[in-house]
């Protein structure tokens, strides 16, 4: 009888009962509000993440001749300097329909004397190492790929595979000759 008693008082007064259906609801809100914030941070662009998608490189200090690796995205991107001679060959290549990179080409890109590629190799997604000179051993002085031999030549062209493809471009700005702006 006690225990009819007490469900009835809980029931049958509207108050309570709101009460009680209002707390409930408000616990479930704040519950899954909680629960979901990581997820709901992650996806909101804020000024941290906008920052992110570009990466702004002084060029000043890098001399002709010089290749630096900067990080767009969590990706590798070398930026290099071209010599008088890297320029040329860029351009000679274009004889060969095989070689020809409109991106990277000496004669038709923005600044030939800079080339940004993306520094991941289009096999299996090595990182490639720069080489300092291209030799009679087959080796063109570009990059070459350590997890299974890629060559790519000083415009980012492949000349040796398993690579099947030219090393990829960012998309990127040239602000005369001081600073380039990735993504
Ligand atoms: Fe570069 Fe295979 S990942 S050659």
């Amino acid at each position: 009888a006690t225990t009819e008693t007490r469900r009835a008082d809980v029931t049958d007064d509207p108050g309570r009962r709101d009460f009680l259906l209002y707390g409930t609801g408000a616990v479930a809100v704040v519950g899954t509000g909680l629960a979901l914030w990581p997820f709901i941070d992650s996806i909101n662009p804020t000024a941290d993440v906008l920052a992110l998608s570009s990466t702004e490189l002084d060029l000043t200090p890098v001399a002709v001749g010089q290749r630096v690796t900067v990080t767009w995205r969590g990706k590798p991107v070398f930026v290099s300097h071209r010599t008088e001679e890297e320029i040329q060959l860029a351009v000679a290549a274009d004889d060969d329909p095989k070689l020809i990179n409109p991106a990277t080409d000496a004669s038709r890109v923005q600044n030939a004397d800079w080339l940004v590629v993306v520094g991941i190799c289009k096999h299996l997604g090595c990182v490639p190492l720069g080489q300092k000179s291209s030799d009679s051993r087959g080796r063109y002085g570009g990059w070459f790929c350590p997890c299974h031999g890629s060559q790519y030549d000083t415009s980012g062209r492949v000349r040796h595979g398993p690579a099947p493809l030219n090393l990829a471009l960012p998309p990127y700005t040239l602000k005369a000759d001081e600073t380039v702006v990735i993504g």
